[in-house]
């Protein structure tokens, strides 16, 4: 054991007996990533808006409660479709807001929406994983663009719009999903034209466009990266079935790899994962598209034999996502060779491998580039850049997640190793993003326990 577990946590945690190999079935839901940002593009419309296959996750809950606070009723039946009616919006006390602070990034999303039904919004200090700075400056600068006053206090932000808001031209400094969303979310009711250059055109950005379009909007994504939207006078309701989450599904995959096992992910969609997958068979694993006509997925395994390395750098779409990057760095573990990996994304995203060290996986950090694309963090003093020299067997420890992300890597490591390790903040973290991952350990004959 590594470090030992404090009692604050001792209710959040999993205890995790390693060396079993992942066999069996799991389901993916609509994608964390697209679910919450439909969600508040139903406070646009002037009728009720239905989501459907909505994850069980806190970021659903989070969200939900904010609408909620803003006068929208919110139903969620049996199969997970959400219904959210905003025909009585009203403006939510600051302390009310505040509840939620530091919980989610989503809260910053809600200000262009909130702006043009309401007229003003507050907006509470942002959360999410402590993966980088993770400023929020593009959306300000464009908020403000659009003509909306901001006034920043210690507790969050004021916002108003003392005339409706204004079309836009602008560019993004960097492909930033959030800006993107937040110009998008602004732009389908402000008055005249926005078009956004540099934009992220990430499969869950594509399918919240689908989800404007639905309610009325106009928006056109041209070639490199340029989306120009023309405002309308209002928007209806939509009925929308969401991406699936193609974060969680290279979880599971890598996972199935870590462990020398075979997961079937069903749910999972072939043109979501394509970068993941040209990764995952470079690596040595094997996987199957089923395209049946009731659902399909799609299936992962361990073929055996000797793992590859490879060299891999993360970056926006359609390159290799930033959150596959700490999974696939666990099954790297198992990989013959030396892998490298540069993170381009965020700056401090490799947190997570000093727990992995202590598990016994060889894994040295850099400042420098390792790699071909231009990074906004090389020369700096971030080390975002990782060499895996494998194979590793790995060992128990007692594990503590710093965020969503890289807790299920550590999860799928305690999976790997042999001897039993403790995993603490689960419920804290994982729960944001992955749905019942108990139940699902379990059904995949995981030797897990809560104590
Ligand atoms: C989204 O975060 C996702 N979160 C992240 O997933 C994901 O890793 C990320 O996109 C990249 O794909 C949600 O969708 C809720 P960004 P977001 O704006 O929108 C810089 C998960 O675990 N930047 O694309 O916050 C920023 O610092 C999470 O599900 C600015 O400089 O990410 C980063 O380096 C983790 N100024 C880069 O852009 C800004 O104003 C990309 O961030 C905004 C961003």
């Amino acid at each position: 054991m590594t470090k030992s577990g404090g009692s604050a946590l001792s209710d959040d945690v999993l205890v995790v007996h390693g060396g079993t190999p992942l066999k069996g079935e799991i389901r993916v839901r609509g994608a964390k990533n697209l679910v919450s940002k439909a969600m508040v593009a139903a406070v646009l419309g002037d009728t009720p808006s239905t989501l459907f296959d909505v994850p069980a996750i806190s970021d659903v809950d989070i969200v939900r409660g904010l609408l909620e606070l803003h006068g929208i009723r919110t139903t969620l039946d049996e199969e997970r479709s959400l219904r959210m009616d905003p025909a009585n919006m009203v403006n939510a006390g600051v302390d009310e807001i505040n509840v939620h602070a530091g919980s989610s990034r989503i809260p910053i999303l809600l200000c262009g929406p909130l702006l043009h039904r309401l007229g003003t919004a507050y907006i509470p200090n942002l959360g999410g994983c402590n993966i980088g700075g993770r400023p929020i400056d593009f959306h300000l600068d464009a908020l403000r663009a659009f003509g909306a006053v901001i006034e920043k206090q210690p507790d969050g932000m004021h916002l108003s719009a003392p005339k409706r808001l204004q079309g836009i031209k602008y560019r993004l400094d960097y492909p930033s999903v959030g800006s993107t969303e937040q110009i998008l979310l602004t732009a389908v009711l402000a008055e005249g034209v926005t078009e956004i250059s540099n934009a992220a055109v990430e499969p869950e950005i594509i399918d919240l466009i689908c989800v404007l379009q639905k309610m009325g909007a106009i928006i056109k994504v041209h070639t490199d990266r340029v989306i120009e939207i023309v405002g309308v006078d209002r928007l209806s309701g939509y009925q929308h079935r969401p991406v699936p989450d193609r974060i969680e599904t290279g979880s599971w995959a890598a996972a199935a790899l870590a462990t020398h096992g075979e997961i079937y992910v069903r749910g999972a969609r072939q043109t979501d994962m394509m970068t993941f997958l040209n990764v995952f068979r470079t690596i040595g694993g094997a996987f199957e598209v089923d395209d049946a006509p009731t659902g399909g997925g799609i299936r992962f395994w361990h073929p055996g034999g000797q793992l590859s390395p490879v060299a891999l750098e993360t970056d926006v779409h359609p390159g290799l996502m930033t959150d596959w990057q700490q999974p696939l760095v666990v099954a790297l573990t198992q990989a013959h060779g030396l892998s490298i990996v540069h993170e381009t994304v965020y700056e401090r995203r490799f947190g997570y491998t000093e727990e992995l060290r202590e598990m016994g996986a060889n894994i040295q950090l850099y400042r420098d580039c390792l790699g071909g694309t231009p990074c906004r963090w090389g020369r700096r003093d971030f080390l975002h850049s990782a060499v895996i020299a494998g194979p590793s067997q790995l060992h128990a420890a007692d594990l503590r997640i710093p965020d969503l992300r890289a807790g299920f890597s550590h999860l799928i490591a305690a999976l790997a190793a042999e001897g039993t390790s403790r995993v603490f903040g689960v419920d804290r973290f994982i729960t944001r993003g992955y749905e019942d991952f108990d139940n699902k350990l379990a059904s995949l004959g995981a030797s897990v326990e809560r104590p």
